[in-house]
C-alpha cells in the first residue's frame, strides 16, 4: 500500500466520527483503556478531512451527524482511497437505529460492518480485530501485488535488453562472417597473384631471352651457312633438330656429370676448350650425337657454329620454359575453376559409391608404375543421395594425392563400408606420409609441398569445400615414411530433397 504503512495489532489508531460529545468521550475512555489511540471527528466532513490528512487502522462511524452524515463521509472516504490506490480501511457503522434500510445503505456506501451503540466491549473489540485482520491481509496482498508488478516490469526490461543484446550479437556475427569471408577472399587473391606471378615472370624473361637470341641467330645464320659445306650444314641442322625434339631435362647434378663425361671425350678427341664446348653440347642435350658433332667442333668456324648453336639453344630452352609456365598457369586456372564451382549445386541423385571409386581408379590406372597394387575393400552399401560430380572430385583428389605420395609406386587401398547411418570411404597409401608440422595446413588453399609445376595446393581445399557443403566429415591419419589414410564419413540423409 504505497504511502501508508499500518501497524495492526492490539493497539490500533482509530478515527471516531461522533457528533454527541458525551458518547464520543465515553468511547474514547473505553477504547483508550484497552490501549487504542482514538481521534474524534464531530461530523462526517471533519472525519473525511482527518482521514485525508492521516491514516487510521479503523474508522467507527456514526450515521446521523450535522453537515455530513456517516453514509456520505464513507462514500467520500472510499472515493479518496480509490484515487490514492490505498487499501480498503475498515469502517464500522455505530448507530442507535438498527433498521434494515440503514444497514443496506451503510454497506452500499462502503461500510464493512454495522453495530448498535452500546454493544458489549468484547464484541466491538473482536469485530474490530477481525476487520483489522482482513485489512492487514488485503494490505499484504496489495504489497505482494505491487512487488509482482515491479518484478514483471523488470523481467520485461530484462527481456527487452536480452532481445537487444541478441540482435546486437547477430549483427556482430554477420559482420564478423562478412569480414572473415573478405579476409579469406583477400588471402585467396593474394595467393593466386603469388602463384601466377612466378610463371608470368618466367614467361617474361624467356620472351626477352628469345628476342635477344633471335637477333644473334638471324645475324649469324647467313654467315654460317656460307661457310659450311652441304654435309656440315646438314649435320648442323640435324643437331638443332635433335635439340628441339629432346624433352628430357637434366637435373643440375646430372648435367654436371654429363658435362664432365663429354669434356673427357672431347679432350680425348683433341678438341680445344673442351669444358666450355662440353657444357654447351649438354645444354643442347646432344651429348648422344657427339661423334656426329666432332667435325663441326673441328671446323675453322667452330666459334661461329657454337655461338649460333648457343643462341638456338637459348631459344629452345626459353620456349620450353614458356610452355612449362603456361602449363602451370592453366593448371592453376583449372584448379581455381574447380575450387569456385565446389560451391555450385549440381543434381542430387542416388550415387553408387563403388562405381564412382572404380571410375576414378580407372582414370589413374595408367599412371601407376610396375609393381604397384590396388586393394579394394568394398562392403555392400546402399547408394548415397548426393551430387555425383562432387563425389568424383573428392575421390579423385584423394587418390591423386595418395599416388603422388608414393611416387606412383606402392599399395593403394580403397575402402567402402557402412557405419550406423553413415557410409565411410577410405583411401590409404604407403607413401611418404604427412610431416607433423604440415598437418594443420594441408587443407589450406595453395598449401603444397610439391615442387613447382607438380601441384598448386588446391586439391584438399576443394575436398574440404565439398565436404563442408554436404556436411560430411573428413579426417586423416598419417605416419611419415609409412603412409596416410584419409577417411570421409557420409551420413545417409533422412529425407531426400
Ligand atoms: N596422401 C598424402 N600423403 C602425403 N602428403 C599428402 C597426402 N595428401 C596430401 N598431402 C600433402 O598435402 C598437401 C596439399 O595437398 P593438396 O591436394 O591440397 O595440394 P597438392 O596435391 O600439393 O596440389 P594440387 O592438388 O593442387 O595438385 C600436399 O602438397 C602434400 O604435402
Ligand atoms: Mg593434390
Amino acid at each position: 500500500m504505497p504511502g501508508r504503512q499500518r501497524q495492526f495489532g492490539i493497539h490500533m489508531k482509530i478515527l471516531l466520527a461522533e457528533d454527541v460529545r458525551s458518547i464520543a468521550a465515553a468511547m474514547v475512555a473505553r477504547l483508550g483503556a484497552i490501549g487504542h489511540e482514538v481521534s474524534v471527528a464531530e461530523n462526517g466532513r471533519v472525519a473525511f478531512h482527518k482521514f485525508c490528512a492521516s491514516h487510521y487502522d479503523i474508522i467507527l462511524m456514526d450515521i446521523e451527524m450535522p453537515e455530513m452524515n456517516g453514509f456520505e463521509a464513507t462514500t467520500h472516504i472510499r472515493s479518496f482511497e480509490a484515487t490514492q490506490k490505498w487499501a480498503w480501511t475498515p469502517i464500522i457503522f455505530l448507530t442507535s437505529s438498527n433498521s434494515p434500510e440503514n444497514l443496506v445503505t451503510a454497506i452500499e456506501a462502503g461500510g464493512d460492518d454495522f453495530m448498535v451503540k452500546g454493544l458489549p466491549e468484547p464484541i466491538l473489540h473482536a469485530k474490530m480485530k477481525a476487520l483489522a485482520r482482513i485489512a492487514n491481509m488485503r494490505q499484504q496482498l496489495s504489497i505482494a501485488n505491487s512487488e509482482l508488478h515491479e518484478a514483471c516490469k523488470s523481467a520485461e526490461n530484462a527481456r527487452q535488453q536480452t532481445a537487444k543484446a541478441l540482435d546486437d550479437l547477430r549483427c556482430a556475427q554477420a559482420e564478423l562472417i562478412q569480414s572473415e569471408k573478405m579476409a579469406a577472399l583477400g588471402h585467396l587473391v593474394t595467393s593466386v597473384a603469388h602463384e601466377i606471378n612466378t610463371p608470368i615472370g618466367a614467361i617474361k624473361s624467356s620472351g626477352k631471352s628469345i628476342a635477344d637470341a633471335l637477333d644473334d641467330t638471324l645475324k649469324n645464320m647467313p654467315q654460317l651457312f656460307n661457310k659450311l659445306d652441304a654435309p656440315l650444314r646438314h649435320r648442323f641442322i640435324e643437331l638443332i633438330n635433335h635439340a628441339k625434339r629432346s624433352n628430357s631435362e637434366l637435373s643440375t647434378r646430372e648435367g654436371r656429370a654429363a658435362s664432365l663425361e663429354v669434356a673427357r671425350r672431347l679432350e680425348a678427341a683433341h678438341i680445344e676448350d673442351a669444358r666450355r664446348k662440353a657444357g654447351l653440347l649438354v645444354k643442347l642435350n646432344v651429348q648422344s650425337l657427339l661423334d656426329d658433332t666432332l667435325p663441326l667442333l673441328r671446323h675453322a668456324e667452330c666459334e661461329l657454329i657454337l655461338d649460333t648453336a648457343q643462341s638456338i639453344a637459348s631459344i629452345i630452352g626459353s620456349t620450353r620454359n614458356i610452355n612449362i609456365a603456361v602449363e602451370r598457369v592453366s593448371r592453376i586456372v583449372y584448379a581455381l575453376k574447380a575450387f569456385s564451382s565446389a560451391d555450385e549445386n549440381g543434381e542430387m541423385i542416388d550415387v553408387n559409391l563403388r562405381q564412382s571409386m572404380d571410375a576414378v581408379l580407372k582414370d589413374y590406372q595408367s599412371q601407376m608404375l610396375q609393381g604397384s597394387k590396388v586393394v579394394r575393400q568394398y562392403e555392400e552399401i546402399p547408394p548415397l543421395w548426393c551430387i555425383r560430380e562432387d563425389m568424383q572430385q573428392v575421390l579423385s583428389h584423394l587418390i591423386h594425392n595418395a599416388l603422388q605420395a608414393m611416387d606412383y609406386q606402392g599399395t593403394l587401398t580403397v575402402g567402402l563400408r557402412r557405419l550406423g547411418d553413415e557410409a565411410v570411404v577410405t583411401v590409404s597409401d604407403t607413401g611418404c606420409g604427412i610431416a607433423f608440422e604440415n598437418r594443420d595446413k594441408i587443407f589450406d588453399a595453395f598449401f603444397t609441398t610439391r615442387s613447382s609445376g607438380e601441384g598448386c595446393g588446391l586439391g584438399l581445399a576443394i575436398v574440404r569445400k565439398i565436404v563442408d557443403k554436404h556436411q560430411w566429415r573428413i579426417a586423416f591419419q598419417s605416419e611419415p615414411g609409412v603412409g596416410t589414410t584419409f577417411s570421409i564419413n557420409l551420413p545417409y540423409p533422412k529425407t531426400k530433397s
